[in-house]
């Protein structure tokens, strides 16, 4: 299952076939091939790991953005800090997709100079799925920490103890390497839900966890339907008070320390933007050991998965698992829900895409 959508609802598509459409759209739009290809990849890596609420699907969005002229192929992100390990990155609001994953190479090369990077890449435009980070940074033998900020809309997730929201559903992400695996990945919104799986449920008419949203009065509900009413609903932070301070951690780590924008400046971009704030540590610099840190990664997972299952659990799993495990099982292919899918070839036709661009369904 995917975002609570029954496999068998889904339309299954050639991934390759997927990319080079998604590709092209962004190259209709007038970004160059280069940039269009690293867009198409971070998307389209969502879905594959499992996140279809960060992969293809926000694509009309994204064609929404550009149309109102609030995201250009001509705007791009420039560095304005490079001072030994501290790196600030101005994205002035180009696509994020580019500016993250440039912000993360250079992050990496400044851990492999100095041993740590402390790289922040500020007001950028949406930067889809933090993983995505972490991952390039695990792959490359070094650790990633990742606090990201969101602003540009209104605010969606409510603080502990209050009932209207302040902030958004901020990521936090955590990639250590491993040998010969993929990598340790935690990876999460500090909110209870991401609002697009609310948007699946409200479709199908489904109910989700009590509590897990809020209607306008700010009273605990289990009707998803709160965020399509006016005056809106909104979505708690996961994990009572812990989950609220640390989405205060997001917007105080990646837009207060590089002087990017807070959600508390409510910037109004009508867009949703990103501040990326990225810790990249060399491992070989830290130990005093022998045990690299991957061998110590692997103890500690085979450790933890040695608990007996609770009932009903087939299997105990570790952060990273469970996107492996839909990479897997979808070998070449991708999965989408066919409103999504849709709209995704609405959103292509409008620019000008042509219509034998589209891949065929293969199921
Ligand atoms: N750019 C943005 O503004 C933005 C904002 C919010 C979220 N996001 C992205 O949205 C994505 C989804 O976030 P989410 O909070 O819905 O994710 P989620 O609730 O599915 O949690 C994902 C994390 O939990 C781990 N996990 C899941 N099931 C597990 C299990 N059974 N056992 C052990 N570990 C398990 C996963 O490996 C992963 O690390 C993330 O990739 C995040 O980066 C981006």
């Amino acid at each position: 299952m995917m975002a609570g959508i029954p496999t068998s609802k889904l339309l299954t598509l050639d991934a390759a076939h997927v990319q080079r459409f998604i590709e092209q759209i962004f190259h209709t739009a007038g970004w160059n091939a280069a940039d269009s290809r690293i867009a198409a990849d971070c998307l389209i890596g969502s879905d594959r790991a499992g996140h279809a609420s960060h992969g293809i699907g926000l694509v009309p969005m994204y064609v929404d953005t550009i149309k109102a002229g609030r995201l250009k192929p001509e705007w791009t992100a420039r560095v304005i800090k490079d001072d030994g390990p501290f790196v600030v990155i101005d994205g002035r609001r180009s696509l994020g997709q580019v500016g993250a994953r440039d912000a993360t190479l250079k992050g990496i090369e400044t851990a492999r100079q100095h041993g740590i990077a402390l790289v922040n890449l500020i007001d950028s435009h949406h930067v889809g799925r933090i993983g995505h980070y972490g991952e390039m940074v695990a792959h490359a033998g070094y650790v990633g920490l990742f606090w990201v900020n969101v602003h540009g809309r209104k605010p969606t997730v409510v603080p502990f103890g209050a009932r209207e929201p302040r902030f958004s559903t901020n990521p936090h992400c955590v990639a250590i390497p491993r040998q010969g695996a993929d990598p340790f990945l935690l990876d999460f919104a500090t909110a209870e839900m991401a609002v697009n799986k609310a948007r699946v449920a409200h479709a199908k008419g489904e109910k989700v966890r009590h509590g897990t949203l809020l209607d306008h009065a700010g009273r605990p509900t289990d009707d998803p339907g709160v965020l399509w009413e006016n005056p809106r609903g909104s979505i708690a932070a996961f994990g009572l008070h812990k989950g609220s301070g640390m989405a205060i951690v997001c917007e105080l780590m990646s837009a207060a320390l590089g002087s990017g924008p807070m959600v508390a400046d409510q910037t109004e971009a009508g867009a949703i933007l990103n501040n990326m704030m990225g810790i990249v540590i060399d491992p070989a610099r830290m130990a005093t050991g022998e045990e690299p840190i991957e061998a110590a990664t692997d103890r500690m997972i085979d450790w933890v998965k040695s608990a007996a299952a609770a009932d009903g659990v087939p299997e105990v799993l570790t952060p990273g698992e469970p996107e492996q495990l839909n990479r897997a099982r979808l070998g070449t292919h991708l999965e989408i829900d066919p409103a999504t899918w849709g709209e995704i070839e609405k959103a292509a036709l409008s620019l000008g895409v042509s219509a034998e661009a589209i891949p065929h369904r293969l199921g």
